[in-house]
């Protein structure tokens, strides 16, 4: 665990959870002094506060910023509440996570700051509060744990220059993500793309936590945002269907647009690469009215007029060939082309390709990045300069791209 600050109590932070134990067990010892609550946020406070302070077992990860939020997200080792203390020149604003009237209380933690300003730098500071015993009347409280507070700056589509970093297929080792992004955090990028197949399949919170997000959350160091594209692996597996909760947009989607300097950014999911009635997924699949929603939804971001006014429209998605669409694949390369797109960057191959336009009926290239690859993008009002280098920084491939007439 790095870089949060715990009072000395929570060294041990089961030592609540064994006295309330030890209470339970030997009755006599319930009124003594030593086994009262422990009242330390609020010594006034009418409900118990026990002595038991959360750990956060994953530092804050920022998530699917805009140029006007973002969302934090980090975890504890047991049941806490989750807010966001933040502001440009002081801790002044305070965001919580809460559904429906209700603060949500768990071990993951969620919260969107919104009504920022574009290009701004905000500085934060994720806390929690112990949830003991989450009663209808009385819920138990313990103390709270914060985080060390940090920086992020929000996207700019007025900013002249613009440069981010991507990866992809990652799955579930470790090392390659901190081989990657140790390299990529050297540079001062806006944000990081992450092109999806985090996980072989996905398994559970606690594999999720360990094999994707709290190793990008501590290398990305709460300070680069990550932006997620979902990829086929995470179609599968026992939690695939509670993937949403941990990495969908604040929209609750897995495809969005944003817009970074000269950059009009659309993000693409391209769902399974098998069709819904292969046998392995036993009818349970039911992708093709997902993508066929997607396909409009693809069509009407590239329709929005930042599409013809940015001079870069570059699309991210995990499969280079949109994926298995129910026959509808050549629809989003002519959404594509018909909207100018100037570069679609994949993965899931595993390998690094370089399609040319022409090639497949597109217009524009694509580039594959590999497994153990970084693709590094600067664009100017002008140029749009693509780099992809391996895991030991030698080149792979570098190319130029010059605005278009659109
Ligand atoms: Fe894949």
């Amino acid at each position: 665990m790095r870089d949060t600050r715990l009072p000395s109590s929570s060294r041990w932070p089961y030592l609540g959870f064994a006295l309330v134990g030890l209470l339970l067990a030997w009755p006599a010892l319930a009124d003594t002094k030593q086994a009262q609550p422990f009242h330390d946020d609020d010594a006034d406070a009418p409900y118990k506060v026990w002595n038991t302070t959360p750990a956060i077992t994953m530092p804050p990860l920022l998530l699917d910023v805009s140029g006007t939020s973002v969302m934090v997200e980090w975890m504890t080792d047991g049941d806490a509440d989750g807010s966001v203390r933040y502001g440009e020149h002081a801790l002044d604003h305070t965001a919580v996570a809460a559904h429906d009237g209700l603060l949500d209380v768990g071990t993951f933690h969620r919260v969107v700051i919104d009504g920022l300003e574009p290009g701004h730098t905000y500085q934060y500071q994720v806390a929690s509060r112990r949830v003991v015993a989450l009663r209808p009347y009385w819920p138990e409280r313990g103390n709270t744990v914060q985080g060390e507070t940090l920086r992020f700056t929000t996207l700019d589509a007025a900013r002249p220059a613009a440069h981010f970093a991507v990866i992809t297929d990652t799955h579930e080792k470790v090392s390659r993500i901190h081989t990657l992004l140790d390299e990529i955090r050297k540079t001062p990028e806006d944000f990081v793309a992450h092109l999806g197949d985090t996980v072989n399949w996905a398994a559970s919170e606690q594999q999720l936590k360990d094999v994707f997000l709290a190793p990008t959350a501590e290398d990305l160091g709460g300070t680069v945002p990550l932006l997620y594209v979902h990829g086929n692996h995470e179609y599968r597996g026992p939690f695939a269907r509670e993937l949403g909760s941990y990495l969908h947009t604040q929209d609750g989607r897995y495809d969005y647009a944003r817009d970074d300097g000269p950059l009009h950014l659309v993000a693409v999911d391209t769902g399974e690469d098998k069709p819904d009635d292969t046998n392995v997924y036993a009818g349970l699949n039911d992708l093709r009215d997902y993508r066929r929603e997607g396909l409009a939804r693809f069509g009407q971001a590239l329709a929005a007029p930042r599409t013809r006014s940015a001079p870069f429209t570059v699309v991210l998605g995990h499969q280079p060939d949109w994926g298995w669409t129910g026959g509808d694949n050549a629809k989003w390369t002519e959404l594509a082309n018909q909207a100018h797109v100037d570069l679609f960057i994949a993965g899931h191959e595993h390998r690094f390709m370089h399609i040319r336009p022409g090639e497949r009926g597109n217009d524009f290239p694509i580039l594959v990045v590999g497994q153990d690859q970084v693709a590094w993008v600067e664009a100017t009002d002008t140029t749009l300069k693509v780099k992809v280098t391996d895991s030991n920084g030698k080149l792979v491939d570098a190319f130029t791209l010059t605005r278009k007439a659109k």
